[in-house]
């Protein structure tokens, strides 16, 4: 079980509330070149069965977060009874490749990092990320720029389900030097407040996430996963253990958890428990047995 970016913060604000030991990983907040006041309020708002969010990608600087959070969270995470310790994922965000190079330059000399996952689908900033995510030569360039950069580490790459087709993204992602494919971000989306005749959202649209995006990831995760022959990553609207079987059963190699954190903050580390009591009620011994067992069958 990882944490998504963006609901989970820098997984330090939550080790008082959780045993961060628990999680298979945590993904950090979206990481820039400087440091982001993000967009004015009202940033977020309830929907029927998710939110919208228009955060505008806040964040402290991957500078602040290498010298003085990073070192914060790896002294409360060690190896456990089974060898494995919680993985640390930096999202990373730019506006131009140059950007996305340098954050990944600076993530580089830091230690207690497992992997980078590279932000190329927010659908909250005025220019840059939505771009890249949309079109397979953007994404193959920034990939290739970020492939090159990051020596030390695997580089995820999160897709945008704002696309007429995915396979075509992802297939990019992959040709490019990605390790593993994020599936996927939130969606773009309104919600309007009658009486001021206002959107609620003060940058007018916003992401959707939550229960309500679950049918439409999965179905995203079901594509990319025949696409390509790197591991996806899940991720939309899980909030029961249930979910998480859906997602390994359409090819998902794990899974993450946002919005659900919302509602509850343990809500990725009690989702543990809970796949360990469902495997357990129904016999099923190894995760690795339900992945993609509901695609079709490969001829190769
Ligand atoms: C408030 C909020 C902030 C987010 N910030 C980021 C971010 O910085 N980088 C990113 O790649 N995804 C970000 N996301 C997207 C989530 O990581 C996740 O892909 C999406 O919310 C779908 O999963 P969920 O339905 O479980 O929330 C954010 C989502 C929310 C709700």
């Amino acid at each position: 079980m990882i944490a998504a970016s963006g609901t989970f913060g820098y997984g330090v604000e939550f080790a008082e509330l959780v045993d961060l030991n628990r999680l298979g990983g945590l993904v950090v907040k979206g990481l820039s070149r400087e440091p982001m006041e993000g967009a004015p309020p009202p940033r977020l708002c309830e929907t029927p069965g998710g939110m919208l969010n228009a955060i505008g990608l806040q964040n402290i600087g991957v500078r602040a977060f290498v010298a003085e959070t990073l070192p914060k969270l790896c002294r409360l995470l060690h190896v456990g009874a089974d060898g494995f310790a919680t993985a640390v994922v930096a999202n990373v965000f730019g506006y131009r490749v140059e950007d996305y190079v340098e954050v990944i330059r600076v993530l580089e000399d830091a230690e207690g990092l497992t992997a980078y996952e590279l932000n190329i689908s927010c659908p909250n900033t005025n220019r840059g990320g939505l771009e890249y995510g949309t079109d397979p030569v953007a994404t193959g360039e920034v990939v290739s720029a970020a492939r090159r950069a990051a020596v030390h580490r695997p580089l995820w790459v999160k897709l945008s389900p704002n696309v007429t087709d995915i396979t075509v993204i992802a297939r990019a992602a992959e040709q490019a030097g990605a390790d593993a494919l994020t599936v996927a971000n939130t969606w773009v989306g309104m919600a309007v407040d009658i009486e001021t005749r206002r959107s609620r959202l003060a940058r007018l649209t916003g992401g959707l996430s939550g229960p309500a995006i679950k049918p439409l990831n999965l179905r995203l995760v079901y594509q990319v996963a025949q696409a390509v022959r790197v591991p996806v990553l899940g991720v939309g609207g899980i909030q029961k253990p249930e979910d998480v079987v859906e997602y390994l059963l359409v090819g998902a190699h794990a899974v993450q958890v946002g919005t659900a954190h919302f509602v509850d903050p343990r809500a990725s580390v009690q989702l543990v428990k809970g796949l360990e009591n469902l495997c357990f009620r129904r016999s099923i011994n190894r995760i690795r047995d339900l992945r993609g067992s509901l695609l079709p069958k490969s001829v190769d």
